[in-house]
């Protein structure tokens, strides 16, 4: 396995490569949701790539820019014994040189300043800026996202779309533990009660896909009883929403095939998101 730092490193490796590159972006504390990217770009692409940074223009200034997991040795070792052939773990230098944080790309705002983006307004430029950075420097051919993050998978294909890069945006399925949790990095800030609670999120997405198929229940409906499940049980709500990918939109009324029910709750003060097809 290959480790490079500096843009000079990863171009100079990128152009003796040939076949297809996937790349599979992270901002490192990586676990079984980062494998399962890593091993579905194996499966598909000639070469592996893995890039791990803590990108600081996705926080705001009040966030957890500063005590997000950092663990670099675990990581190298980690994509090591899936296979990764190249891990690229740049310095802030090497992603925004002579301090340009400038971004090339923004999203739209009826895309970015829905669900996250009313609680995070910054979060999905931030995104954009560095994955777009992250994309000219490597050069992949497909790039694998998690679909627990959703709304950050439709806007990557969008920035993809609109500046005609060519690269296969792949939407890897969420990867959940034993009892249901969607695995993120953040999960490590919480307590074992927050767990047991955290837990809840999941099997109330369930039920309501259940409602949704069995009984045809309106997104009305389906908010409602989230709301209601959730917050009986003592999480705090930022978001429910029913978010059609193809359109990119939050949707009333009837549920249509491919829609789903996106959600943020806060636990033990962390902000967990996770989303189910409804039908
Ligand atoms: O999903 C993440 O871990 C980050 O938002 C990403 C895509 C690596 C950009 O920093």
């Amino acid at each position: 396995m290959i480790h490079c730092e500096s843009r000079a490193e990863i171009l100079g490796i990128r152009s003796k490569q040939v076949g297809t590159v996937g790349v599979v972006p992270t901002m490192g504390a990586l676990h079984q949701g980062h494998a399962a990217l890593i091993e579905s770009s194996m499966a598909s692409c000639d070469q592996t790539w893995v890039s791990v940074f803590v990108n600081p223009t996705q926080f705001a200034p009040h966030e957890d820019f500063n005590r997000y997991p950092r663990q670099l040795k675990k990581d190298l070792a980690f994509c090591q014994s899936l296979g990764v052939d190249v891990v690229v773990t740049p310095s802030e230098a090497t992603m925004y040189p002579n301090g340009d944080i400038v971004a090339k790309y923004i999203p739209p705002l009826e895309l970015s300043q829905i669900m996250c983006g009313k609680t995070r307004p910054h979060f999905f430029n931030g995104v954009c800026n560095v994955v777009e950075r992250l994309f000219a420097m490597v050069q992949p051919t497909h790039a694998f996202f998690g679909n627990k993050d959703l709304q950050q998978r439709v806007i990557i294909e969008r920035m993809v779309h609109d500046l005609g890069s060519g690269i296969e945006v792949v939407g890897v399925p969420i990867v959940r533990n034993e009892a249901g949790l969607a695995l993120s990095s953040r999960n490590a800030y919480l307590s074992e009660d927050g767990h047991r609670l955290a837990s809840y999120i999941s099997m109330v997405l369930h039920d309501s896909a259940s409602h949704v198929r069995q009984s045809s229940w309106s997104s009305h409906s389906v908010r409602q009883f989230v709301a209601a499940e959730l917050e009986g049980r003592g999480l705090k709500g930022d978001y429910v929403e029913i978010f059609r990918p193809i359109y990119g939109e939050c949707v009333s009324g009837e549920i249509n095939p491919g829609d789903h029910c996106c959600v943020a709750f806060y636990c033990d003060n962390v902000r967990l998101i996770d989303n189910i097809q409804l039908i």
